[in-house]
């Protein structure tokens, strides 16, 4: 089945091969095409380019005269599977409470892993497949998602078989990561160690034995674990195939940065707080730097010094984080405006680095993140606008009118 979209005002994002990471000044532009066209066939991008040589027909047509046609975002970073919401705590944190006091008095996320347990795995399946159909229509085509709000070997096994399912019953293209180290719960307060082995020697080997992850995260926060235990959980993951992909540096530094690079990380992701010399230690890895710019305005913190990171050659992926504590949503055209209006990122640093930079941070940029031929057909076409500049420009508005994943209209 084939489908044509012509008239396109702009093809943006479009690469002849498919680009490296960017870092630097390379993710300050974006190639274009104006007055194009692109052809699909059989879930991928067959051709494209300029209206003069399209093709005349095809089964399906879409005239996108006067809008924007972009690969769908990489959402890199995201807890899509949890049970319920937090809304108490979001009015808490109005009246004077931080996110950390709320953590600490048993909120937070040992809140959500009591609603989790509780919950069924159809019950939580149904959840987070709407909220996978909520970010599709959003733009998003590939989505990287955590367990961790169980924090019990039946229920950390629960969520992972839920985003097992996420993969086989939504169009979106999924990654899965091992997130048990998400704080220590209540029960392991006075026995930090025994939670650990669970997680390295009960809970990675049946992950492992299931091919449940691909990666194994760490929340390394002063409320959740040391750089040592993060240390050794990321060896174990690591024991069992999982790659690390790291959050630290949300509320302070005290070398979770270090301990990812040493360990060769994909991402370290969050990174609020960040002192120069970790920036410098940063640049001299091959780590990205995924930045969760809606977690800092929901918490009302700093946000990351995105201008530093590009100084320094660190290439930024920009993810929502979308979980029900720090940033219940996963709008990211809203991520791009705060991008750009907190961070001072260029539209272009910041569509670069939701697409292509958020396909390396997921490991799926050799088909996604681009419009490249031969890579999948997820492609996003906007309502009529002027230019690129207007998605984060226009903030909280909807300006997306069709999505296409794997060649589909969703
Ligand atoms: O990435 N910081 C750790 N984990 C999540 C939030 C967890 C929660 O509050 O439920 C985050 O922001
Ligand atoms: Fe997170």
């Amino acid at each position: 089945m084939s489908l044509l979209i012509t008239n396109i005002k702009s093809i943006v994002q479009v690469h002849e091969h498919s680009p490296s990471i960017l870092k630097g000044k390379s993710m300050g532009s974006i190639p274009t095409i104006e007055n194009g066209y692109i052809l699909v066939e059989d879930g991928s991008i067959k051709d494209y380019g300029i209206m003069d040589s399209a093709p005349k027909n095809a089964g399906k047509m879409i005239d996108a005269t006067g809008k924007l046609v972009l690969p769908s975002w990489c959402d890199s970073h995201s807890h899509i599977v949890f049970a319920g919401s937090r809304e108490q705590e979001f009015v808490d944190r109005i009246n004077g409470l931080s996110y950390e006091e709320i953590a600490e008095r048993g909120g937070g996320i040992l809140n959500s892993a009591k609603k989790v347990n509780e919950t069924s795995e159809s019950e939580l399946l149904d959840q987070a497949l709407k909220r996978t159909e909520e970010v599709i229509s959003m733009g998003t085509g590939a989505l990287e998602i955590k367990s961790g709000y169980a924090l019990t070997l039946e229920g950390e096994l629960k969520m992972l078989r839920v985003i097992k399912k996420l993969k086989e019953q939504s169009p979106l293209t999924i990654k899965a990561t091992f997130l048990g180290a998400h704080t220590i719960p209540t029960k392991y307060k006075q026995d930090r160690e025994s939670y650990i082995k669970l997680l390295t020697e009960q809970m990675l080997p049946q992950i492992g034995d299931e091919g449940l992850a691909e990666y194994i995260d760490v929340f390394c926060e002063k409320v959740a674990f040391t750089t040592e235990e993060t240390d050794l959980i990321i060896e174990a993951g690591l024991r069992y195939g999982l790659k690390p992909k790291i959050h630290t540096n949300q509320f302070n530094s005290m070398g979770g940065i270090e301990v990812s690079t040493k360990h060769n990380a994909i991402s370290v992701d969050h990174l609020e707080v960040m002192n120069d010399t970790e920036i410098d230690h940063l640049s001299q890895s091959n780590t990205i730097a995924t930045l969760l710019p809606t977690a800092p305005f929901f918490l009302n913190q700093a946000y990351p010094p995105a201008r530093k990171l590009i100084a320094k050659n660190i290439p930024i992926a920009l993810a929502t984080d979308y979980n029900p504590g720090s940033t219940p949503s996963g709008k990211i055209p809203f991520v791009l405006s705060l991008a750009c209006v907190k961070m001072k990122m260029t539209p272009e640093e910041a569509i670069n680095a939701a697409t292509i930079n958020g396909g390396y941070a997921m490991e799926v940029a050799d088909e996604l993140g681009s419009i490249t031929i031969g890579k999948k057909a997820n492609l996003i076409i906007t309502k009529p606008m002027p230019s690129y500049n207007f998605i984060p420009y226009a903030f909280g508005g909807n300006h997306i009118e069709t999505v296409i994943l794997n060649g589909k209209i969703q």
